[in-house]
């Protein structure tokens, strides 16, 4: 029997994501402006803490939260929500997914249909090493948004 490769399966697996993300995402661009077809081909990425940011950014960024002291090996939460002012969750216009990473590792991946009220989560941490924090989401309308942050145990 082959061996099991966990590592290459995750690594495939989401490469395929983000490819059927980004060939169902221009499936429906049509009569799209350039600025609304560039959100799909790129990460919208923000500062940490954001400042200045535009209106799209303000309702698109992964807003976080962590505790200031995080220690090897010890559980925390990360509370994630979409948007300054939560992003809208309607039947047209809602987040699909949030992934959170610690460096490449995939930590969570939450998935939203329209009829989940708010898009915002916690998830249950634990780190082992510094690392960079990265918060995914992909709105349907307005592309795939990312914040980043570092940790220091
Ligand atoms: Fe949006």
């Amino acid at each position: 029997m082959q061996n099991f490769d966990r590592r290459k399966f995750l690594k495939t697996l989401s490469i395929s994501t983000i490819t059927m993300g980004l060939v169902h995402g221009t499936s429906f661009l049509n009569g799209a402006t350039a600025e609304e077809v560039d959100w799909f081909q790129n990460i919208n990425r923000v500062n940490d803490p954001p400042i200045n940011l535009t209106p799209k950014e303000k309702g698109h960024a992964p807003f976080i939260k962590i505790p200031d002291i995080i220690k090897n090996g010890e559980p925390f939460v990360l509370d994630i929500q979409i948007g300054e002012n939560v992003h809208p969750m309607t039947a047209n216009h809602y987040i699909q997914w949030i992934e959170v990473y610690a460096g490449i590792e995939l930590i969570s991946r939450i998935e939203f249909s329209p009829l989940c009220p708010q898009a915002k989560v916690t998830v249950p941490m634990v780190v082992k090493e510094s690392s960079t924090l990265r918060v995914l989401t992909r709105c349907n309308l307005h592309g795939i948004w990312e914040t980043t942050r570092k940790i220091v145990i």
